[in-house]
């Protein structure tokens, strides 16, 4: 680990592609879900059933259980939104913003915390957002935003995780609504918002690919590796520098630097550099 060498990359990008996993939201105080003891000890009634992260994540609930699919998403939903992104989020921001450079984000997280932090137009949730809902039965309505149709706090017993409340309806067809993001086994995910996204970075990329781009990846685990995958290819692809923050899934391929360091930590010890350049 050489910050003086990480700080130098950042000051000197033209461009910032920023890739997050789960990890990112771990000091904002969320859960990652790695490995069935870290999922389950986030939601203890699974473990009583027996249910693991790939179980659980599957559409099928919300046509079978549908009070349970939406304990566990409604839960998530609440803790999401009522969770303020760390500070690490606005030092990212503020990098940007002095150094006035584009930048674009790449996550597997679906709590919408980097859309609501400032890079509403310059995300890409590749697993979609749990702040945006679908209907259930692809009646044609698009997928909508989750505020619209959950006005009052989702009720959820923490016992059974048993949604208490009304169950959130699709606006079109008024059948169950359920999150706009991707499960396993989810051929009926309505991918829309996520292929607009996409386009917008494929635009970006042809754009600033090319203009000295920096890819910072933070906390993004290996259990699902969507987002190191397209860290790695797009540092291969553009053939530019590449830094992966993360304190235990830190082995990497020759070139890229390495933080071992949780999220915040990292994202404070190179901004109590960079901010001496940056004054
Ligand atoms: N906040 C969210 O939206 C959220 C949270 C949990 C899971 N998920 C979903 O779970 C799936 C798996 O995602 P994943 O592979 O990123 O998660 P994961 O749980 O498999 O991996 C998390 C990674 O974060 C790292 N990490 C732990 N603490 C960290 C910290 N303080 N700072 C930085 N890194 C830290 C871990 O070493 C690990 O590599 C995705 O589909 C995602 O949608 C989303
Ligand atoms: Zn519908």
């Amino acid at each position: 680990m050489e910050i003086g060498k990480i700080v130098r990359r950042i000051l000197q990008a033209e461009s910032i592609l920023i890739g997050a996993g789960a990890g990112m939201g771990v000091d904002s105080g969320l859960p990652d879900f790695r490995g069935k003891e870290g999922f389950w000890r986030a939601y203890p009634p699974l473990a009583d059933l027996g249910l693991q992260f790939e179980e659980m994540a599957n559409p099928r609930w919300f046509h079978e259980d549908p009070t349970l699919a939406w304990g566990f998403y409604g839960h998530r939903y609440q803790l999401y939104k009522s969770t303020r992104p760390h500070k690490g989020y606005e030092i990212l921001k503020k990098w940007i913003q002095s150094l006035q450079i584009p930048s674009f984000i790449y996550t597997s997280n679906v709590d919408g915390h980097f859309s609501s932090t400032g890079w509403r137009n310059q995300t890409l949730e590749c697993h979609g957002s749990l702040m945006h809902l679908q209907c259930l039965e692809n009646c044609g309505q698009s997928p909508w935003i989750a505020q619209s149709s959950i006005k009052q706090k989702i009720q959820v017993c923490m016992k059974t995780l048993r949604c208490k409340s009304a169950l959130p309806s699709c606006p079109g067809c008024h059948k169950l609504a359920r999150p706009n993001i991707l499960m396993f086994s989810d051929f009926y995910w309505d991918q829309s918002r996520t292929s607009q996204q996409e386009k917008a970075l494929e635009n970006w990329l042809s754009i600033n690919g090319n203009q000295q781009l920096f890819v910072i990846e933070i906390g993004a685990g290996i259990t699902i590796p969507t987002v190191r995958s397209f860290c790695e290819k797009t540092k291969e692809f553009y053939d530019c520098e590449m830094v992966r923050i993360n304190p235990r899934d830190y082995h990497s391929p020759s070139g890229v630097e390495v933080l071992p360091l949780g999220a915040l930590e990292s994202l404070q010890l190179l901004d109590s550099e960079i901010s001496k350049v940056l004054r």
